[in-house]
């Protein structure tokens, strides 16, 4: 592994494992309980608990089951359970065999679901447990006050519930508590003093819930180390209370939605803080603007979204510094020659400010720092863009005005790895180094020439948008050479090329356009070649080139990817790529419904062809009927003759049809009536007859759809089959399509379907357990709404 990278780990370990060391210690012990054998009548016992719920298929066997089962290996009582996640569905009742299990200590039920259970007051039975982790598990309710029973309790952990209540009578009794996770609830109340100055308590989470008010810190013995307290509500004045707690190593107070600005030299008297989080409070500006005397083990600083105005100097002296967050402030002018020399800092995010410029020379000052990440985006800056540092890793420079070539140093850039350059005002050529980066987002500058023929075999090359540019020459072959690519977007240049029949070799290609470009000769391969085949192809836009010829009625036979259900590791979207450093999303214009969208997010079962706008001729292919999850189709604005086939009746999930614009005649085969998520249909142009199918979906649709087809008669058009004038149909306006967007991001639950121009790359400094158990969630969501 390379230097920076692995530096760059062991620091985020050094940060996560303060996290982290109360879990692990437990983890620990647990392994030394050695797993003899139980007794009979307890796994009975276990077993009936098994038999109360509903299982997924991954985990009904009793070996995945059993395997994180311990026993005491004197007594043969079950002492340890933990449960794999995603197994269990159904109700936890009190009368559960579970709470038999009377020897418990350890007891993980996390990432279940038991929906909607309330949180049973018979756990007050298990009063040796020392570790009840319950997270993300659907409970609903109040912690039952039998919990106060569970003297013996070290760690409680009931993260991602929808729990409510107060907390006061809850944890009065649990002394012995040394961490505590009840983050992503619905507690209310104000926080019971008693619970922050327990006597062994060194992490605490309560962030988003609905706390309120504030509470009194008397005893300055705490042992509190970690202080999540974010999105909450806290209206009056929690910081001093706060600054009582002297050992605090981490704090988090994002989003405190205080009604007062906060003061930041205030912080200075926590002498162990390493890691602040402010985000989304408004600090006033003497605090920001003074010297401020932090702590010299201050590694992380957090202030995105603090309504910051002016650079703040005394970053100056924090020599420790690792991780900066300037972002979502309102900073002008110049980023200063400084802070490039902070010794330690590898992490630096000023995303979404006013800045203009640098101070000190270009060729110097970042590329002698040792940033490796680093965010500028959706800033002012203008002029060359700076060698960046020697050691840059994820750089990421997106919407700004940067002018002159893309700097060659890019290339002498050993870990560089993620470059998103995209919409600023480059010009000039490519650097040849493209195949040593993961991914490179170069999209809308006026980039010259040709796509560099230099992708090397074993190129790491996953995601290449060279979109909108002034692109000239062919494809590079040499593109053949990166086998994980999976997201190419070449679109609106000016290569002059044939169909990359090629490209199918790559095995990983999920995306591929070519829209708007000089494109041409056949879409069709050679017979000797066999059918097109792209293994995992979801994707395909080649419309506005100048494509021929006419297509094989097996032409989308052995589509794979186009025709088989995707599951994509539980992502949601497809190009999402995050590791502990940062975040990257890969974005597509999309055109969808009759609508358009610059830059989205796409679900990884979208899938879609787009052949527009080009001079195709034949028969549109019998074989469409096998891309049974094509979701949107459009082949308009070709020369496509003969009838609509009748297979369409098989791609059941279509929701977008556009063929109009052609030559198409004879009726419209009546099954299109019957595809039940087909919101939009365009056939106007053409040369049908007959009859418009009368089912629902084709109903809803504008006259606009079916006009231009002489021999076309019945609703929504005013040409009655009848030869009488049936009464007008309807005419949607304008504002009902964008209506129609919303209601199909609406339509897909939580997140969108396709969000507006994104934010290509993120600084992360969440620490990976937070990510991990928020990821989750997240999917966890999606998959119950469906
Ligand atoms: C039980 O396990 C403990 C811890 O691993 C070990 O020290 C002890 O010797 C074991 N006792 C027996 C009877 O195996
Ligand atoms: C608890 O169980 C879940 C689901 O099996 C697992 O993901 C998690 O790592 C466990 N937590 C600990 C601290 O062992
Ligand atoms: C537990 O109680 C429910 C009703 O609350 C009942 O249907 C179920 O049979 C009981 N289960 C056992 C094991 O007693
Ligand atoms: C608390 O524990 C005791 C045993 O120590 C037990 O008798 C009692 O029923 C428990 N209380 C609750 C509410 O579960
Ligand atoms: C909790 O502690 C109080 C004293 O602080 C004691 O009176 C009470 O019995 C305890 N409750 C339980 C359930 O242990
Ligand atoms: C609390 O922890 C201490 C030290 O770990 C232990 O001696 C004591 O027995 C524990 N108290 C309870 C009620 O378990
Ligand atoms: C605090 O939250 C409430 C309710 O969510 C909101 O109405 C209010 O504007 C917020 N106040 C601040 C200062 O953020
Ligand atoms: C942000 O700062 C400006 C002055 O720099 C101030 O006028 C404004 O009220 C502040 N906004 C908030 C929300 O605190
Ligand atoms: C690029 O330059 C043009 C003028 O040549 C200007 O209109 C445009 O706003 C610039 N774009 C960016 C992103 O700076
Ligand atoms: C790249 O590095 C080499 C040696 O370190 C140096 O000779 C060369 O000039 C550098 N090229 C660029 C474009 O910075
Ligand atoms: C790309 O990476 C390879 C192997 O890591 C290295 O040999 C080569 O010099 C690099 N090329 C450039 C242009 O950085
Ligand atoms: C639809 O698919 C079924 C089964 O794959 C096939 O039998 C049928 O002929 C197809 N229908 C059309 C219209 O292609």
């Amino acid at each position: 592994m390379s230097k920076p990278r692995l530096r760059l780990r062991l620091r985020l370990l050094s940060l996560v494992s303060i996290l982290y060391y109360v879990f692990l210690i437990i983890t620990t012990t647990t392994d030394l309980v050695a797993a003899l054998r139980c007794r009979p009548d307890q796994t009975e016992t276990l077993k009936r608990f098994k038999n109360e719920f509903a299982f997924s298929s991954i985990c009904s066997d009793d070996t995945n089951f059993f395997r994180g089962v311990t026993c005491d290996n004197v007594t043969g009582a079950i002492t340890v359970l933990t449960l794999p996640g995603g197994c269990i569905r159904g109700t936890l009742r009190s009368n559960s065999s579970l709470f038999e299990l009377s020897h418990l200590r350890y007891l993980n039920l996390s990432f279940n679901n038991f929906a909607s259970s309330p949180f049973s007051s018979a756990f007050g039975q298990l009063n040796n447990l020392e570790v009840l982790l319950l997270s993300s598990n659907g409970f609903i309710g109040q912690v039952p006050s039998s919990i106060r029973n569970l003297t013996k309790l070290t760690q409680l952990k009931l993260s991602y519930n929808k729990l409510t209540g107060d907390l006061s009578p809850v944890v009065q009794n649990l002394t012995n508590l040394s961490a505590v996770d009840l983050s992503y609830n619905q507690f209310s109340g104000t926080i019971p003093s008693s619970l922050l100055t327990m006597p062994f308590l060194s992490y605490l989470d309560l962030s988003e819930n609905h706390f309120t008010g504030s509470f009194e810190i008397l005893d300055s013995s705490s042992k509190l180390e970690i202080l999540l307290l974010g999105n909450n509500h806290f209206e009056v004045e929690i910081i001093d209370q706060i600054l009582k707690l002297a050992n605090l190593r981490y704090l988090s107070l994002s989003y405190l939605n205080t009604s007062y600005p906060i003061d930041l030299t205030l912080f200075s008297s926590l002498k162990s803080l390493s890691y602040l989080n402010l985000y989304g409070n408004s600090l006033t500006p003497t605090s920001v603007n003074s010297d401020i005397d932090f702590p010299n083990n201050m590694q992380t600083l957090l202030l995105s979204g603090c309504n910051i105005s002016e650079f703040p100097i005394f970053l100056k002296s924090l020599k420790t510094l690792e991780y900066l967050d300037l972002s979502n402030n309102i900073i002008k002018g110049n980023v200063p020659d400084w802070l490039w020399s902070l010794p330690l800092l590898v992490s630096l995010n000023l995303r979404n400010n006013s800045f203009t410029g640098f101070e000190g020379s270009l060729d110097h000052v970042l590329a002698d720092s040792l940033v490796q990440v680093l965010d500028m985006a959706l800033n002012s800056f203008k002029g060359s863009l700076p060698n960046p540092p020697v050691s840059i890793i994820n750089l990421s420079a997106w919407n700004n005005s940067f002018t002159g070539n893309i700097p060659l140093s890019v290339c002498n850039r050993t870990f560089l790895d993620v470059l998103d350059l995209s919409y600023n005002n480059f010009t000039g050529s490519i650097p040849p180094c493209l195949s040593n980066f993961t991914i490179v987002n170069l999209r809308k500058n006026k980039l010259e020439g040709n796509i560099p023929d230099e992708f090397y075999n074993g190129a790491s090359t996953q995601t290449l948008d060279v979109g909108y540019n002034q692109l000239t020459g062919k494809l590079p072959r040499s593109l053949l050479n990166c086998s994980l690519l999976k997201f190419l977007s070449i679109d609106q240049n000016r290569i002059d090329d044939s169909f990359p029949f090629w490209l199918k070799a790559l095995p990983n290609l999920k995306v591929l356009t070519l829209r708007s470009n000089r494109f041409n000769g056949p879409i069709s391969p050679p017979h000797d070649q066999g059918p097109l085949a792209f293994p995992k192809l979801q994707i395909l836009e080649i419309s506005h080139n100048r494509f021929t010829g006419s297509l094989p009625i097996n032409y989308f036979a052995n589509w794979s990817a186009t025709s088989l259900k995707i599951n994509d590791e539980e992502r949601l979207y497809m190009g999402d790529f995050t590791n502990d450093r940062f975040t990257y999303d890969d974005t597509l214009d999309l055109q969808y419904k009759g609508l358009y969208m610059e830059q989205g997010k796409i679900f990884t079962f979208y899938s879609a062809i787009d052949f527009s706008g080009n001079k195709l001729e034949g028969e549109i292919p019998e074989s469409i009927g096998l891309l049974t999850t094509l979701i949107a189709l459009n082949l308009s604005n070709n020369s496509f003759t003969g009838h609509i086939p009748m297979s369409f009746a098989n791609v059941t999930e279509l929701e977008s049809l556009d063929l109009s614009g052609n030559k198409l005649s004879g009726e419209i085969p009546q099954e299109l009536g019957r595809l039940s998520y087909l919101a939009y249909i365009d056939v106007s142009d053409n040369q049908l007859t007959g009859e418009i199918p009368q089912g629902t979906q084709i109903m809803g649709q504008p006259k606009s759809s079916f006009e231009g087809n002489p021999g076309l008669c019945g609703l929504p058009l005013q040409q009655s089959c009848l030869s009488e004038d049936a009464p007008s149909a309807q005419e949607p306006e304008e504002e009902e399509a964008i209506l129609k967007w919303r209601a199909v991001l609406i339509g897909y639950g939580p997140g969108v379907l396709f969000g507006l121009v994104i934010g290509h790359v993120v600084a992360l400094y969440k620490p990976d357990w937070f990510i991990k158990n928020y990821g989750q969630n997240r999917l966890r969501g999606i998959r119950q709404t469906n």
